[in-house]
């Protein structure tokens, strides 16, 4: 059974809302042989996890958007969802598919223009490319398939009035009820560049363009060169904030952390979906990335083998980073997989064990939320701990995030290295000890603490859709989905690990 196309397929379920490339210096694809090495007994104790949590939110939330998983109870805080793919799985969530009224969102609360789109109208697309391409077996109705497309189609129609901005910049925060916005003046940087794979999938399968020329116009304000100029301190790398009614920046802080992050992730991945219409995505992504390994690459004054990215307000940097931010080193891994660039892969392998090191440093073994390695700002009672370690935790908490393991899954794909295999089960492990309640996994407050601190009674729909996908897919069998499968991707993986099918060529 494929655990895969379940997240895979990744189905939503939620009631409510309802340059050319430059001179090669990396060889030929660094594929190591015929099929990259998975390990059947650790794939088997993720399908056990994912099994557990799936049984717990069935029985006690679904269709809601998350279980509580402490209290039994469940909690909506989105018009949200998940998916999966265990056979069993996939059908009870492909059944009620069809159910969803996207039409409203629960008690006319504020929809995410941004969490819609990478976690329902994602879970949806990706899960249509799977049952109508590779995984097509494991639906038992074929118009529930059909329905996954319609449904996209009808909540990305409901959402569309959030692009209607005298600039055409998306407002984020939307009210159904009376298609109306929170009122903001602005929006950022990732919430309005990480819609355009999901908007411009969505206009590929079902032949309509307007879905992709309103968020690749939105997109637009984003790239380089942007306005103002304060507002791009070094090529590529841009502000936060952007103005609705003009599309300028409002500022210059930024980085590859919470709030900016997958707007970069995303220019590469543009280009992996389609490398003959995204090359101007791509040149983008090199300029972000020559810039961040020229000026924001950070090295701790107690561990300069260590790199991580700084963020900055303009050209003035803050040491500080986030578990966010960690997705970094796997999209670096990925461009320098596919633009064949040796200087991407090995920056990127050097974020991978920084962040790595953030987990084995820890009692729980499991990274910080925030942390930093500003030599000066050190709390109270860290010193110790930042002088071994070469960073301090700045915010503990752990919430089930995915993004390191995420680069484990590119650093092993890339690398054929199973260090990072090994790595990748050593993180489930610690996740499986600390985070586990009688019918699911929680958030916890403190990775630093003994037993992780606190259970705070929260599941991000994420554990599914990412955590425990990347821990399954970086030991399971080499299958056609995974990246770098025998030297290419014939599938990129969205912001939410949703999976689509690549147009071409590829790469
Ligand atoms: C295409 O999508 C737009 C945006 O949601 C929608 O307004 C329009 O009706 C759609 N066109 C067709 C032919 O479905
Ligand atoms: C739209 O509805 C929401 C939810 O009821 C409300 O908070 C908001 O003020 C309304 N906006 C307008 C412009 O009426
Ligand atoms: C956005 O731009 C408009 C038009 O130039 C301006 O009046 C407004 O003050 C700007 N808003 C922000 C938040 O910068
Ligand atoms: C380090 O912390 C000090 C004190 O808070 C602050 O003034 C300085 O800007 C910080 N530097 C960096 C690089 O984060
Ligand atoms: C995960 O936790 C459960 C419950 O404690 C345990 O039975 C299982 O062996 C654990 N899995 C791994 C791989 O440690």
């Amino acid at each position: 059974m494929k655990i895969v196309i379940a997240s895979v397929a990744c189905l939503v379920t939620q009631s409510t809302l309802a340059a050319p490339v430059e001179q090669a210096t990396y060889g030929p694809p660094s594929y190591p042989g015929p099929g990259l090495p998975g390990n059947k007994q650790r794939a088997d104790a993720v399908i056990e996890a994912f099994r557990h949590a799936w049984g717990g939110y069935y029985k006690y939330a679904f269709p809601a958007d998350e279980l509580t998983p402490v209290t039994n109870g469940k909690s909506n805080p989105r018009y949200a969802s998940l998916a999966h793919m265990q056979k069993d799985i996939v059908n009870q969530i492909l059944a009620y598919i069809p159910k969803i009224d996207y039409s409203k969102s629960i008690n006319n609360e504020q929809v995410s223009l941004f969490e819609t789109t990478i976690r329902y109208l994602g879970g949806m697309l990706s899960g249509y490319d799977f049952l109508t391409g590779p995984l097509a077996h494991l639906a038992k109705d074929k118009k529930n398939v059909d329905a996954l497309l319609t449904q996209s189609k009808n909540l990305a129609n409901y959402l569309s009035f959030a692009f209607d901005t005298p600039s055409g910049v998306p407002s984020n925060n939307l009210y159904f009820n009376n298609r109306s916005t929170d009122g903001s003046t602005t929006n950022g940087l990732a919430t309005i560049g990480t819609l355009v794979l999901e908007w411009t999938r969505l206009a590929d399968i079902t032949g309509n363009k307007t879905y992709a020329d309103l968020a690749q116009k939105g997109e637009s304000y984003l790239l380089s060169p942007v306005k103002p100029a304060s507002s791009e301190p070094w090529p590529g790398l841009v502000g936060t904030n952007v103005n609705l009614s003009n599309g300028h920046f409002t500022d210059a802080f930024g980085g590859w952390v919470g709030g900016d992050d997958s707007f970069y992730e995303y220019l590469i991945k543009m280009y992996v979906y389609d490398t003959r219409r995204f090359g101007r995505y791509k040149d983008e992504w090199i300029k972000a990335a020559d810039s961040s390994i020229a000026h924001i690459a950070s090295h701790p004054s107690s561990r300069p083998d260590l790199t991580y990215l700084a963020e900055y307000d303009g050209r003035r940097l803050i040491y500080e980073s986030q578990h966010l931010a960690c997705f970094d080193g796997g999209n670096f891994l990925l461009a320098g997989q596919v633009l064949r660039q040796k200087k991407y892969i090995d920056f990127g392998l050097a974020l991978t064990s920084s962040c790595h090191n953030t987990y084995t440093s820890t009692k729980t073994r499991i990274g910080p939320e925030v942390f930093g390695w500003n030599a000066s700002a050190i709390p109270r009672g860290q010193e110790q701990f930042y002088k071994k370690n070469g960073f301090y935790n700045s915010v503990a908490s752990y919430d089930l995030r995915p993004e390191v393991i995420e680069s484990y899954y590119y650093a092993y794909r890339v690398t054929g290295d199973r260090k990072y295999q090994d790595w990748a089960w050593d993180a489930f492990v610690a996740i499986n000890a600390t985070t586990r309640t009688a019918s699911g996994f929680s958030a916890i407050t403190d990775v630093n603490a003994p037993g992780g601190g606190k259970k705070t009674d929260n599941q991000e729909s994420f554990l599914f859709a990412e955590v425990l996908k990347y821990c399954y897919l970086i030991q399971a069998e080499d299958s056609v989905w995974d990246a770098n499968y025998k030297g290419s991707n014939q599938w990129v993986y969205s912001t939410e690990a949703h999976p689509f099918k690549v147009v071409g060529p590829r790469v």
